[in-house]
């Protein structure tokens, strides 16, 4: 009874993340809680030294690795400290002295992410979408030239609803190392990882709870860093062994699992993932592009991104209305950053075509 009502109080929820996960790893993580399968306790209290995690930990990896085709000369591994991590232990990593890593900057996080490697006198921007309030992408005239110890790049842009439609690395021929930042759209479409030195992704958008960070990266890469970066920030350390430099965020990772076989049984492939993220998202920007009188969108169609819907209405008293009169139509979370207001819907993985309807119809029926 409980949990039926659970079901119906739930709303839907666009929100860039922490985000929707799908209802039937949610029933799963609820039906387990009290003791896992095999366990003899719940997943919050098992020592991630045990058989159990082992396996789970393994599992994880192991479908990662089929699911996005990983070469056998690459790492995957979770860590903590979030995207954020990433982008300070970046250039410790990698930038030997005298070098610098270069980053396109599509956006709010890519900017962080170069602030980071500019601290330390190691980074320089290729291209810079600021001047346009980050609503365009490069070309590839624009970075084919790189030569640094890494060019850096973030797939898709959450704050501004920024994306590359397609997997850039393909064109790159004579590349530096590739990094990318995919927090966003990470397992979300396919993806050609033997083209990238490193690919990073916090798992709190289409891969699990807040907590952990996924790292594929190309072991000849991570060799790169001296024994002189500290334990934690050197991510060969990670990759290393066990996967358990420290202990690792159990609870994440058994719920990503959970999520993967969700993804597996549910599409098969990313490329049918792929199709139905097309789907939901194109609802909404249709339905949008229906009022060009009072919707705005912010991206440039050429880079609109497929996760992140950002737009705009007319007048902050419009806006106003707008977020309430979808909340109390089950319709959560649709306010834009902070950092740039508006609003934005989340469409990850797990959100149903019935939420990207819902949210269409709520579009093309709102009044002045
Ligand atoms: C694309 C992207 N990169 C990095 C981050 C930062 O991740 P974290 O908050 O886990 O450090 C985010 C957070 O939303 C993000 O969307």
């Amino acid at each position: 009874m409980n949990q039926i009502q659970s079901q119906l109080d739930r709303v839907y929820n666009f929100n860039a993340g922490p985000s929707v996960l799908p209802v039937p790893v949610l029933e799963q993580v609820a039906q387990e809680m009290l003791c896992l399968p095999g366990a003899g306790v719940s997943i919050l209290e098992l020592g991630h030294r045990t058989g159990p995690f082992k396996k789970i930990l393994a599992d994880t990896v192991a479908r990662l690795r089929a699911m996005l085709s990983i070469p056998s000369d690459y790492d995957v591994f979770f860590v903590q400290g979030g995207g954020r991590l990433i982008f300070s232990v970046l250039p410790m990593n990698f930038c030997l002295p005298g070098t610098v890593g270069e980053y396109l900057v599509t956006g709010s996080w890519g900017e962080c992410a170069y602030q980071e490697a500019r601290r330390c006198e190691q980074g320089r921007v290729v291209w810079s979408g600021k001047d346009s309030g980050y609503s365009t992408i490069p070309q590839t005239r624009d970075w084919s030239s790189v030569n640094g110890a890494y060019l850096h790049y973030t797939s898709n842009e959450t704050i501004e609803g920024v994306q590359f439609p397609a997997d850039i690395a393909a064109l790159l021929e004579n590349a530096p190392s590739l990094v990318c930042d995919m927090s966003s759209d990470f397992m979300s479409r396919p993806v050609d990882v033997g083209r990238y030195a490193m690919i990073y992704a916090c798992i709190q958008k289409n891969l699990g709870p807040a907590g952990a960070t996924l790292v594929i990266a190309k072991r000849e890469f991570l060799e790169r860093a001296s024994e002189k970066v500290p334990g934690y920030c050197r991510l060969l350390n990670h990759a290393e062994g066990d996967l358990m430099y420290n202990t690792p965020p159990t609870f994440c990772i058994y719920v990503a699992n959970l999520v993967l076989r969700w993804l597996e049984s549910t599409f098969g492939d990313l490329k049918q993932v792929q199709q139905f993220n097309q789907r939901k998202v194109g609802l909404v920007y249709d339905a949008l592009l229906k009022r060009p009188d009072l919707f705005q969108l912010h991206a440039h169609e050429s880079c609109r991104s497929q996760m992140n819907v950002t737009f705009r209405l007319p007048t902050p008293e419009l806006e106003k209305r707008f977020l309430h009169e979808s909340e109390s139509q089950g319709l959560a979370f649709l306010a834009g950053h902070r950092s740039v207001g508006g609003m934005r819907a989340s469409l990850y993985n797990a959100m149903p075509i019935e939420g990207a309807q819902a949210l269409a119809a709520f579009v093309e029926g709102f009044d002045k």
